[in-house]
């Protein structure tokens, strides 16, 4: 595969949604080649986890499972065929919001990992926003005008310590307090050595 996998994390109303799509809109203008895609996916089982969000959360065996078999789709149908035309494949959200969320609703984070562990496709970079929880429950409000399920506080604080015990090379946290123009040259500071290689 000669494509870049770049994904973005971060707790619901951080903002790297609007990052991930500036970042993909911003490579294209650089002459590069690139897709957006998302997590969970607009396919079978992606839909289902949406709708189980909004009315009946599912049991945390189903949810994994579904999870686990839209993002193993995702990267059959869509993520490899991508990167072996050498895109750069900008996708928001991936396993490590499996490991924070459903982690943080109580499943065991080494069993996610083993789950995922003989078809995931490494990225090469993972942005993970930091962003107050009030903040971004308001943000939620404002735009959607109401929460899910899976918006609660107490709920987040959880996914979002597990989200902060990323480290090492590949994993970027970002401040997301600052301005959207000051996130995105941050972001494109440690994308543009990646993809000029
Ligand atoms: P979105 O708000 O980014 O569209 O994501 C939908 C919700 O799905 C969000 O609250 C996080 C949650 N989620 C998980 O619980 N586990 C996962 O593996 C993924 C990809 C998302």
């Amino acid at each position: 595969m000669n494509g870049k996998l770049i994904v973005f994390e971060g707790i619901d109303g951080s903002g790297k949604s609007t990052q991930a799509k500036l970042l993909s809109e911003k490579l294209k203008t650089l002459g590069f080649n690139s897709e957006y895609t998302f997590e969970p996916t607009n396919r079978e089982y992606g839909k289902k986890l949406r709708d189980s969000f909004s009315s009946n959360r599912l049991t945390i065996d189903e949810e994994l499972d579904l999870f686990i078999l839209d993002r193993k789709m995702h990267i059959e149908c869509d993520m490899t065929p991508w990167l072996n035309e050498g895109k750069v494949v900008v996708l928001d959200r991936y396993y490590y919001s499996s490991i924070a969320y459903q982690g943080a609703r109580g499943y065991d984070i080494e069993k996610i990992k083993s789950l995922h562990a003989d078809f995931i496709i490494e990225p090469d970079l993972v942005f993970i926003f930091n962003f107050e929880i009030d903040k971004c429950l308001k943000r939620i409000e404002a735009s959607r005008g109401a929460t899910n399920l899976l918006e609660n506080k107490s709920y987040l604080e959880k996914v979002d310590l597990i989200f902060k015990k990323f480290q090492g090379n590949k994993f970027i946290h970002i401040d997301a307090s600052l301005s959207i123009d000051e996130i995105h040259n941050n972001i494109l500071s440690f994308v543009k050595p990646l993809i000029s290689n």
